[in-house]
């Protein structure tokens, strides 16, 4: 049975569904769905090392590695034979590959399990994927064209935007991805904030920000886990997460690529802003699939404000 005509009768929106009603294209959608079904494959990875923590064998820091190394190692070959991705570039490879016959038309970015050191904690974790039809590096043009993410925590929920807005799904009990939330949008400002980094390691401006954002009453929330962190902005509708230039390294500690491009991405699609101080994130140029970048991430008020002391 084709996608579209799958089962009428439900009463809910799936994402499938979603993705068919709001028009993104039919290859595009495919592969959506096919990275969203990955999640639940990572998921059960997760899952599996969680039972070991919990009595059956102790973890370490290596199983943890491993962790990163298996989710990759799914996505790849789900890519692999998908039929839509002709390259990709992850975390966990030195470069970008080709997959595929070279014939297909999009390239696709993964972050496969960000914050996987907090798999022992039982605090979210995440991976984040960003969809290009274009050339990645030295474009310095938008080669986005849709961005997901999933959260990994006492709910498995997926945020995915194609360019029309940013919609989340709940992965139900039946193994569906229901939606939950469509086109979430931020409020002008928020009241929480998310600081990265060491406060002795901040530049003046930063510390001047933060300092600014304590005295205006924002709540401090910050989990260490890339994925929550922004997913908070986004469901409590607005909000600051940073990680910004520290005094000893001035590009920060996020990965522009893997990282902070596709959330940006999503972050614009529900009204809110991305800038590394001074320039959007999707219009720096990615010169390396390694390349860091301080970033100011969240609603219009709090990024603006940040841009404005940083450049005084
Ligand atoms: O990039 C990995 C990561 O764990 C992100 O998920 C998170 O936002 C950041 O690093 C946390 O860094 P720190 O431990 O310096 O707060």
């Amino acid at each position: 049975m084709g996608e579209e005509n799958s089962d009428y009768t439900k009463n809910f929106v799936d994402l499938r569904r979603h993705m068919w009603i709001e028009g993104v294209e039919v290859e595009l959608r495919r592969l959506i769905w096919q990275i969203a079904v990955v999640g639940k494959y990572i998921s059960a990875k997760i899952h599996e090392s969680n039972r070991k923590l919990a009595g059956f064998k102790n973890v370490y820091g290596d199983e943890q590695l491993a962790l990163d190394r298996i989710s990759d190692d799914i996505l790849k070959s789900q890519l692999k034979f998908s039929g839509f991705v002709r390259e990709y570039a992850s975390e966990e490879l030195e470069d970008i590959i080709k997959i595929g016959t070279g014939k297909e038309k999009y390239i696709v970015t993964a972050d496969p399990l960000d914050g996987s050191s907090l798999v022992d904690t039982n605090l979210a974790i995440g991976t984040i994927i960003g969809i290009h039809k274009e050339s990645i590096l030295d474009s310095g043009r938008r080669t986005m064209v849709a961005a997901l993410y999933i959260t990994y925590g006492p709910l498995i929920t997926m945020i995915y935007s194609a360019g029309q807005g940013a919609h989340e799904f709940v992965l139900d009990r039946e193994g569906e991805y229901v939606l939950s939330q469509e086109n979430i949008r931020l409020k002008e400002k928020g009241s929480i904030f998310s600081p990265g980094g060491l406060r002795r390691d901040w530049i003046p401006e930063h510390l001047k920000f933060v300092e600014q954002l304590e005295k205006d009453g924002y709540k401090l929330r910050y989990s260490g886990g890339f994925v929550p962190d922004i997913n908070q902005i986004l469901i409590k509708k607005g909000g600051i997460f940073t990680y910004p230039a520290l005094k000893k390294s001035p590009q920060g500690k996020l990965r522009l690529l893997f990282e902070l491009q596709p959330m940006a991405f999503i972050m614009e699609q529900a009204g809110g802003l991305a800038t590394d101080g001074n320039q959007d994130i999707l219009s720096l140029k990615v010169e390396n699939v390694n390349q860091l970048s301080p970033i100011y991430i969240g609603s219009v008020t709090e990024v603006q404000m940040a841009k404005k002391i940083l450049s005084a």
